[in-house]
């Protein structure tokens, strides 16, 4: 039994027909009944990739929400009712589909397992009351295709990708949680997995899409946080995979991380892998400072991840009328202004930890002070007007929200 209709999250015509994982036809169109999913397959193809998304859907009643005590919630614990998934073979991507949230079945084999072929990317979706916010969606999806590159992966074809993961939040909008400051993390992740131990580029891949509602990165909210300096472990060298967001990175930084934490600091402030003495990134952030009138974070020399956030703030501040500068920034030059007070702020930006005040570092076994600890003036303008836009609770001049029917 097929039904052509009008599906209510996607402009698009639908085929409604029994879940795939079932034989036997439904009665009627009481498809939740007696076991049967609705499963609806657009019929929207996409004119780059002459590909058709299929969806199989959860029935209505058995769909979750965002859960009241979004606070309680560890971030990146939960996960909604869907997923998107497609595979790439024969040098080219295919059966994009919307299905329940499940694991995947991997070969022992697979090469991301051995090898690290995997990138991934963090974005947001923000309610507004009935409106759902993307920010920026379409550099994150440029930066995977980016990271794919550099790891010799497949790209995906954007116009595609940004429908895809448009239609997956337009069906899951129930689990983006209202409350301030919480929103639903979107993570794509492309791994490769085709069977083969030998080092060379996958020809198989998977690429899928999870959601999360999410509280705020940092438990303790908008606070300053405590950064430890790695002089030990580096996180990316020259000519290395720092700028693709690839699994590899954060494994690197583990140990590290497990050291800040033992310490009492949130994350690691990376040194450049050369000579220790430049300031790189922190953890899941790129990193700011302001030094009396200028504003200054590293340049993107290939080793730091090239943040949308990062952006962001450097789109603001120069409009603002700051005195904004990329430029390579030794430890040196942060411990010795926090003494002499030229140090007036620190801060951390990312999609997870949107803006994080930095309140103290620890450094070679002693403390800096950032200005007197407290969120500053810059950083808190900042966190207003960028949760603002992303909220729409802000005029957006930058045309970066883009609005999911
Ligand atoms: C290592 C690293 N640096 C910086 C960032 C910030 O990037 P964005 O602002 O695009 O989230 C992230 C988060 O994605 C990250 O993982």
């Amino acid at each position: 039994m097929t039904l052509r209709l009008a599906h209510a999250s996607c402009p698009a015509v639908c085929i409604i027909r029994p879940h795939a994982a079932l034989s036997a036809a439904p009665s009627g169109l009481t498809a939740c009944h007696g076991g049967y999913y609705l499963s609806v397959s657009m019929a929207m193809t996409n004119s780059v990739t002459g590909m058709e998304l299929v969806t199989d859907l959860l029935p209505e009643s058995e769909r979750g929400h965002a859960p009241d005590n979004m606070h309680d919630i560890p971030f990146g614990t939960l996960f909604t009712d869907h997923m998107f998934s497609m595979t790439y073979s024969d040098g080219r991507w295919h059966d994009p589909c919307i299905h329940p949230y499940r694991p995947i079945s991997l070969d022992p084999a697979a090469m991301c397992l051995h090898y690290g072929q995997g990138v991934f990317e963090g974005m947001k979706a923000y309610r507004n009351g009935e409106h759902v916010l993307l920010f920026r969606p379409a550099d994150n999806i440029r930066r995977l295709n980016r990271s794919a590159e550099r790891m010799v992966m497949p790209r995906v074809d954007e116009d595609a990708t940004r429908y895809y993961l448009k239609c997956l939040v337009s069906i899951e909008r129930a689990w983006i949680p209202p409350q301030p400051g919480c929103a639903l993390y979107i993570r794509p992740t492309m791994v490769a997995v085709e069977p083969k131990l030998g080092v060379r580029a996958a020809n198989k891949y998977l690429f899928f899409i999870v959601l999360a509602p999410v509280g705020p990165y940092f438990k303790e909210g908008f606070k300053p946080v405590r950064l430890m300096v790695s002089t030990s472990d580096a996180r990316a060298a020259n000519g290395g995979v720092g700028a693709a967001k690839t699994m590899g990175n954060y494994a690197a930084g583990l140990r590290a991380t497990k050291l800040a934490e033992g310490a009492g600091c949130k994350q690691v402030l990376w040194l450049d892998a050369c000579e220790r003495k430049f300031i790189e990134e922190a953890g899941t952030m790129n990193v700011f400072i302001k030094f009396d009138d200028e504003l200054v974070t590293p340049p993107l020399t290939g080793t730091i991840l090239p943040g949308i956030t990062r952006d962001s703030v450097l789109v603001l501040a120069r409009d603002w009328g700051l005195t904004v500068n990329e430029r390579r920034v030794s430890i040196d030059e942060v411990v010795e202004g926090t003494g002499s007070g030229k140090v007036e702020e620190m801060f951390g930006t990312g999609t997870a930890a949107v803006i994080t005040p930095i309140g103290e570092l620890l450094y070679q076994g002693k403390d800096y002070r950032v200005g007197n600890g407290e969120v500053g003036s810059l950083t808190r303008r900042l966190y207003d007007e960028l949760t603002g836009i992303q909220y729409g609770t802000h005029p957006d001049p930058y045309g970066w929200v883009v609005e999911v029917e």
